[in-house]
């Protein structure tokens, strides 16, 4: 099949938690290029220090668990069209104690819930939406990320409760389920061949996936085209959900 899809963003604000890298800023550049004005965050002090540019992209560095940085970040919108929860981590096996554990979902969950909340007024004002991320984690288990797929599966039901409050309002929340995609997150995943052989061959398209093809489901939640789409969570992953073996 060949052809993209077309959408336009012009006059649209966007904001990307977790665009300095990976899934986000592959969905932060398809706004981009759609014609949105994109604000992203990351971890680190400035664009400079990353070692992949970040040009036309307005920058602010934000820890997500940090609620009120959050809140400070999203009231800088003077507007907001979508909001992008995409900010994400995992601590492998720390997650098996407490500490680690409840780091984990106070970035993955505790942060997209306080983004979205802190975000809702603007969203109410344009008729926006919020875009989750949640994770092939959501719905199986794996044995050395306890709190990922924990507050993975959380962002289901959190995009379904927050959906149902705010349709009302006119604001739309749904969420992607990646599969297996190339980024940093998956390094080390990709790099061992065993477990990466096992994820291949369970993976119906038989690849990872790159992180340019999750934006266009980004695009599209956050389109009129999905003018009548909420609660709902997304896979992109290759057939991975879908495979018995
Ligand atoms: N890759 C996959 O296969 C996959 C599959 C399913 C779901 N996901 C989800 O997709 C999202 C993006 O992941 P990715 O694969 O693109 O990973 P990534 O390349 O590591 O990007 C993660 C992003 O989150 C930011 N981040 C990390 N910890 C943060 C914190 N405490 N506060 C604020 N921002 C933080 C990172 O900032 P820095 O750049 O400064 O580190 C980066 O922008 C995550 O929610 C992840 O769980 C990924």
């Amino acid at each position: 099949m060949s052809g993209a899809a077309r959408f336009d963003f012009t006059g649209s604000v966007v904001l990307v938690t977790g665009g300095s890298d990976g899934i986000g800023l592959a969905i932060a550049r398809a706004f981009q290029r759609t014609g949105a004005e994109v604000t992203i965050t990351g971890t680190r002090a400035a664009p400079a220090d990353y070692d992949h540019p970040l040009d036309g992209l307005r920058y602010q560095k934000l820890l997500v668990e940090d609620c009120a940085s959050v809140r400070e970040v999203v009231a800088a919108q003077q507007r907001l069209d979508v909001l992008v929860n995409c900010a994400g981590m995992t601590l492998r096996e720390r997650e098996h104690e407490q500490e680690g554990f409840e780091h984990v979902v106070q970035v993955n969950l505790s942060g997209s819930n306080c983004a979205a909340r802190a975000a809702f007024p603007l969203l109410r004002d344009t008729g926006g939406c919020v875009v989750n991320i949640a994770s092939m984690s959501s719905y199986f288990g794996w044995p050395r990320t306890p709190a990922y797929g924990a507050s993975k599966t959380a962002i289901i039901s959190l995009t379904k409760s927050l959906a149902s409050a705010w349709a009302k309002d006119g604001v739309r929340v749904n969420a992607i389920a990646p599969g297996f995609i190339a980024t940093k997150l998956t390094a080390r995943v990709r790099e061992d061949e065993q477990l990466a052989a096992t994820i291949l061959g369970r993976t119906p398209a038989g690849r990872f996936g790159e992180p340019d093809e999750i934006a266009g489901a980004a695009l599209w939640l956050s389109s009129a085209a999905a003018a009548f789409v909420t609660g709902v969570t997304v896979p992109v992953d290759g057939g991975f959900a879908a495979s018995g073996l």
